[in-house]
């Protein structure tokens, strides 16, 4: 068993909107194991951006953690103070956007965003020696050396996405939450940076949370893979288990859905039926709806997740026996 960098117990994110409140994740239960790839999935909306925020504590107003637990690495971070956390954020946890311009000063070179990063948490090391950790990195990264001084608008989408991965081991960081990192990227690229991602990972044994809604992003990089639908956990297995048989209805769906994983991009949206507002979501299952297997108790009872084999959970009342 891997031992879990982040543990999240029962966390509860809600927007207070004129409409009503929306519960954007309701009650989630996840492990991030140390050193792997954790795929979370699901249409869009279902609540995957308000997850991979709330655990760096950046929910955006009018959003709050409204109940629940987020561990990383044995420490608490609802109970942290805000200069800690702001400190964790800097040098332990990273985020990686579907745009990295807005995470990029443009008037700043890339070798400066670098060596700033290397020495804002590592005063102690002098600009040339950031300078020339900067420029391996950059290699690492298969960027020119020449363009360590181009400015963040000089490079094409995939050459920024690298520069963030660079900004995020530069620090060291443990934990990278990439948030459709790759969307923005055509499909050679993203197929590139995501083998140089799989790479950096392996070297480094960075531990990623992978929020996407490409299927075939997951299948190429991820090791577990976490399924939301309406701000629910319903399943949670290992990739190979995932593709090979899925348990939950809404998995299944969502993989009928996808002909050939490794040539898909959005895919989700084939699917029957529209996903439900989170305001007043449907009782019991929330996809009773939308289920071809619903039977009675669905429509009345929410089935709890409960693990149906070591490591894998599912949502559903066929998985009660
Ligand atoms: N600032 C906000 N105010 C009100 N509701 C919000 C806000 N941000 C998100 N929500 C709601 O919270 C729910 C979850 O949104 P979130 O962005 O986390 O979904 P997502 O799974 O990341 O979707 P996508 O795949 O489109 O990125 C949605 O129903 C959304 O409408
Ligand atoms: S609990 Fe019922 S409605 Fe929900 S996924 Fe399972 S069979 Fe479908
Ligand atoms: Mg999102």
């Amino acid at each position: 068993m891997n031992k879990s960098l982040v543990q999240i117990r029962d966390l509860d994110v809600v927007y207070a909107t004129r409409a009503g409140e929306v519960r954007a994740v309701d009650g989630v239960t996840l492990d991030i194991s140390a050193g792997k790839v954790l795929g979370l999935v699901g249409e869009s909306g279902c609540g995957k951006s308000t997850l991979g925020t709330a655990l760096l504590r950046l929910v955006r107003h009018p959003g709050r953690i409204a109940g629940g637990e987020i561990w990383f690495d044995g420490r608490n971070l609802l109970a942290l103070s805000k200069e800690e956390m702001r400190e964790l954020r800097g040098a332990r946890i990273s985020m990686i956007f579907q745009d990295p311009m807005t995470s990029l000063n443009p008037l700043q070179r890339i070798s400066d965003h670098i060596v700033e990063t290397i020495r804002t948490h590592k005063p102690e090391v002098s600009t040339q020696e950031a300078r020339q950790q900067a420029a391996e990195l950059i290699d690492r990264l298969g960027i020119m050396a020449d363009r360590l001084d181009d400015y963040p608008h000089q490079l094409s989408g995939g050459m920024r996405q690298r520069v963030m991965i660079g900004l995020a081991l530069a620090l060291r960081a443990d934990l990278i939450i990439a948030d459709e990192a790759t969307t923005s990227l055509d499909v050679i690229v993203e197929a590139q940076f995501l083998d140089l991602l799989k790479e950096l990972q392996r070297d480094f044994g960075l531990t990623i949370l992978l929020i996407t809604h490409n299927i075939g992003v997951v299948a190429q990089l991820a090791d577990q893979v976490a399924v939301m639908y309406a701000a629910k956990l319903v399943e949670l297995a290992d990739v190979e288990q995932l593709f090979a048989d899925p348990l939950h209805p809404y998995t299944k769906a969502l993989l009928a859905s996808v002909p050939n994983i490794r040539l898909v991009g959005d895919t989700l949206k084939v699917m029957q039926g529209s996903p439900p507002d989170l305001i007043s979501p449907p009782s019991g299952c929330r996809f009773h709806p939308r289920c071809p297997y619903a039977f009675d108790r669905c429509a009345a009872e929410e089935p709890p997740l409960i693990e149906v084999q070591p490591g894998r959970w599912v949502a559903c009342w066929l998985q009660r026996g």
